[in-house]
Order: structure tokens, then C-alpha cells, then sequence
């Protein structure tokens, strides 16, 4: 890519592919991330988006419905997958988990309460002949109550939550649950009293389906596979406020016989360090738009540390992992990149991962959105996409305004900036999403349901919203197809 005027050039990156268990980390550089703001139209006015169209999603409307009929809050979800992240139905049953809390508490308060909840739909009908709202039945919680808070040595937690993840179909209707448990330990005012622990965690059960519908046995195992190490990956001692969560696992046809997972983590520094190097800004040499290193890392920007983790099974019920050093940083750039997945197309290894707005370093700004990275290898020097910034899609957004909140957006901001979240790529390039807030700071709605499936054309470095997908570009609601089937006797 060539750069855009007043901007720096983008990292030069090779996507060649290093071993997985070498310690090479890609960067997810400040010159790539400035490339957002380069693509946006510093002319674009009041509630206008400011990004390219072919990067962003259409707008969901307001009228949006609702997939649980009120019932509880929706979020992070997922389907049933194989190790190569096909998807699948059971039984004539397509199955979800989801993220989800009570109605009666506000949509900002889920964090603390979040468990796994699940829901099923006959399987092979098209999305516009199913409900408006997608057609799911709520199956309720997926854990016995309390079980997955016994890993944790200190039971004074105040809350105790169910945070993202990942399930695996196995013959005979044997599923792997991994998820993320999290204690927080907080006072009567809400503040922490010590910081939160989040540990990956896989439970197993059994999928069992009858003319009705599914339901869950099982489930009473709960394995700890990971908690931070401080070495690679950021630890509640170095930072209360560090990120480590979103499990997601699968095999590398590279590297037959094993089973990775990556999920979200922050570079192991001690919060505040001014840890990031001339490599994390990335900018090409004599580059006049280049930023001077002590000026960045001494600034706020040093706070935002996001890195992808990466972990390889030591056993065959994978009930056993360990570390591999992460494949991506980005130092001085995002503090989070949340729910990353790998996903494999035409020989090539991509890499996504959702931010946020509000979680990119001081002077560095983006829409929230799914952002990818393309490389040879699940362990590569992975190319941004999209001009070399990263954005694969993301919300219509005017970086021109401030960001606003979901509880109260900007009086300037385009009504779709919070319309999707927590992004979830599915084979054939669909991708879903949930609702967090649709509209204006005069007229908005709170989510907390799927929003409608999209589609991105994936070829290499460019990543594109397909526009004739569904209508103009928006499909079903809450539409999370299986491509793949599985009966009794007849599966993987
Ligand atoms: C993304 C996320 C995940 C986490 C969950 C907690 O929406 O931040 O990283 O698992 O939400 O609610």
C-alpha cells in the first residue's frame, strides 16, 4: 500500500510462516493501525459514516428483533464446531451457545453476571423462510449451577462469571465446552478489592436430541487448562485491569497430530512500563510521518497492550495445554483483541479478532469491528488487511466525533458506531454478531440479541462487505447455518 497524505507508510510485512512453537510475534504496528484514521474523510459530517463503505457494514435498523422474546440478554456466541471450524447441526438440531444475563438487570451490568446459555433451531431451513428474529428456542443455562466457580482457591468471590469461548463436536454426540471463568472480588461500592481472576477452562458433556428439541448431561468436569503466566502473557499482579479469555481451538493441517488454541491476552508487562520498542511503531526508515519512541511510550499509549495468545494441547482429551509465545502484539496500538480465531481460505491462515473504539492507544483511533490479519502459517509475520490497517469490518462510525458510550451515544455519531460487537467469522466468510446499541443520542435501543449475518468476500489482503448478500448487504438475524451435518454413527 501506498501512503495517504499527512500519513506514514504501513509496516512492510512478509507473512512468511515461523513453527508454532518458535517465538516470533507478529506486530500489529502503530503504522498499520495510523492507516485507519487515514482511510476516514475528515469532510464527513454530523452522523455520517466516515470509512470506506467497502470496510463497513450496512446500517442494522432500529427496529431490529428480538431472538430470546425477552427473555434474557444475548451476547458472545457460538456454534458447534469440528476441528477445522466447520459447523455443525445434530440430529436435524443447529445449536448456539451464548453469552447471557437477566433482563432485569441493565444491559451494562452483564460482565459480573454472564453464564453460558444455549439455544437450537431445526436445521436446513433458509434464513428467509425462518422467524424474523432467527427462530431459536432458549435452552437455558448450559452448566450445572456453581460448578464453574470450584477452580477458584479463594470462594469470596463477589461474582462469579462464564466469559467466551469455543465448542467442539466429537462422535456420539460428546461436546467440549471451553470457556472462561472469571471471580471478581469486589465491595459493596462495586470497587475491586483484589483483582479479577480469569482462568480457560473445557468441560465435557453430551448433546443429546429427541423430536423436541436438545439438551445437555455431563458438564460436572471442569478442567483449568490456562491462567496467566506473567511471561508471555499478562497476569493480575502486573496489571488488575489485564485481559486474558475467549479460547478458541483447532488443528493446523501444517502440523498434523496437534490441537492449537489462541485466545485474547495482554503482553506480560508491569502495567505502565514503557515497554514498547521501535518495532511495535513500525515505522519504515526516513518515514517523515514517523513518531518519535520516547514521546509514545512514555505516553498514555503505553497502557494498550493487547497481544493473541497462542497454546498447544498436551494431551488427546485436550484436558491438558500449554503456552506457546503469542502470535500477535499490539503494543502501543489496542489494548484488546478479543475472541481471535483462525480461519484457513485458499492456502492462507487469517487471523481475526474484534476491538473496540475506546480500547485503542492515544493517537490511534478505529471503528469498532472485526479487524484480520492474513499470513502463511498460524504463527506468521501476518499483513494487516485492507491498506495494510487491519479493518476487515466495522461498524459505521465518524472518527471525526467522539466515540459516546452504548448508554449514551455522541450527539455526531453515526447510529449503527455500536450496532455489532463480539463478531464471530463462520464458514463461507458469513459472520455474526450482537446488538449492543442501534441510533442517535436522541433516539437509540439497546440490544443485547444477534444482529444479521453479514458477508465478507476474503481474498488475501482484501477483505470486503458483500453488498448483495441479503438485503443490501444485511441477512437473517441471529442466522448461524451449519454447514455440516452430524447423525448417529456417521460422524467425525
Ligand atoms: C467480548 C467480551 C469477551 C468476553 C465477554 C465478557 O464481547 O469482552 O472478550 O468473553 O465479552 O462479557
Amino acid at each position: 500500500p501506498r501512503a495517504v497524505e499527512g500519513f506514514p507508510e504501513p509496516t512492510v510485512h512478509s507473512q512468511v510462516a515461523y513453527p508454532p512453537d518458535s517465538d516470533f510475534t507478529s506486530r500489529w504496528t502503530r503504522a498499520d493501525a495510523r492507516q485507519l484514521k487515514a482511510m476516514s474523510d475528515p469532510a464527513a459530517g454530523p452522523r455520517e459514516n466516515s470509512m470506506p463503505e467497502e470496510y463497513t457494514a450496512p446500517t442494522v435498523p432500529i427496529s431490529f428483533p428480538d431472538m430470546s422474546g425477552g427473555r434474557v440478554w444475548v451476547w458472545d456466541s457460538w456454534p458447534l464446531t469440528d476441528s477445522n471450524a466447520d459447523q455443525y447441526s445434530y440430529k436435524g438440531w443447529e445449536v448456539i451457545f451464548s453469552l447471557v444475563a437477566d433482563r432485569n438487570l441493565g444491559f451494562d451490568d452483564r460482565h459480573t453476571y454472564a453464564k453460558l446459555g444455549y439455544f437450537f433451531r431445526k436445521a436446513g431451513i433458509p434464513a428467509d423462510q425462518r422467524p424474523e428474529n432467527g427462530g431459536w428456542t432458549y435452552g437455558g443455562l448450559v452448566f450445572p449451577e456453581g460448578v464453574s466457580g470450584e477452580v477458584f482457591e479463594d470462594q469470596s468471590f463477589s461474582h462469579q462469571t462464564e466469559w467466551s469461548g469455543s465448542t467442539r463436536i466429537f462422535k456420539g454426540g460428546n461436546v467440549k465446552v471451553f470457556y472462561t471463568a472469571v471471580a471478581f472480588y469486589r465491595n459493596a461500592q462495586g470497587q475491586d478489592v483484589k483483582p479479577a481472576d480469569a482462568r480457560i477452562m473445557m468441560s465435557p458433556g453430551k448433546l443429546k436430541a429427541n423430536a423436541k428439541g436438545v439438551s445437555f448431561t455431563g458438564f460436572e468436569t471442569h478442567h483449568e487448562l490456562l491462567k496467566p503466566d506473567g511471561k508471555w502473557y499478562q497476569n493480575g499482579a502486573q496489571n488488575p485491569f489485564y485481559n486474558f479469555r475467549d479460547p478458541f481451538t483447532f488443528k493446523d493441517p501444517a502440523n498434523p497430530g496437534k490441537t492449537y488454541m489462541v485466545f485474547e491476552g495482554n503482553t506480560a508487562t508491569v502495567r505502565g512500563t514503557p515497554a514498547c520498542t521501535a518495532e511495535d511503531l513500525g515505522y519504515r526508515p526516513g518515514d517523515p510521518h514517523a513518531e518519535d519512541l520516547e514521546t509514545v511510550r512514555n505516553s498514555n499509549a503505553r497502557l494498550q497492550m493487547a497481544n493473541v495468545g497462542l497454546a498447544v494441547a498436551t494431551n488427546d482429551d485436550l484436558s491438558s495445554w500449554k503456552f506457546l509465545p503469542p502470535i500477535l502484539s499490539a503494543n502501543c496500538v489496542t489494548d484488546q483483541t478479543e475472541r481471535p480465531q483462525i480461519y484457513m481460505k485458499d492456502g492462507k491462515y487469517y487471523l481475526f479478532t474484534i476491538s473496540h473504539r475506546s480500547t485503542f492507544a492515544e493517537g490511534i483511533d478505529g471503528p469498532e469491528g472485526v479487524y484480520a490479519f492474513v499470513g502463511n502459517g498460524i504463527r506468521s509475520d501476518y499483513q494487516p488487511v485492507n491498506r495494510g490497517s487491519g479493518l476487515a469490518v466495522g461498524n459505521p462510525t465518524n472518527l471525526n466525533y467522539a466515540t459516546g458510550f452504548p448508554f449514551d451515544p455522541d450527539f455526531n455519531q453515526h447510529p449503527g458506531t455500536f450496532q455489532a460487537y463480539s463478531h464471530y467469522v463462520m464458514p463461507g466468510g458469513l459472520v455474526q454478531s450482537f446488538i449492543d446499541t442501534v441510533g442517535t443520542k436522541d433516539n437509540f435501543r439497546r440490544g443485547g440479541t444477534l444482529g444479521p449475518t453479514i458477508r465478507l468476500n476474503i481474498d488475501g489482503e482484501t477483505i470486503t462487505v458483500d453488498r448483495s448478500y441479503g438485503d443490501g448487504g444485511l441477512g437473517g438475524y441471529a442466522d448461524i447455518p451449519a454447514n455440516r451435518h452430524a447423525n448417529p454413527g456417521t460422524f467425525i
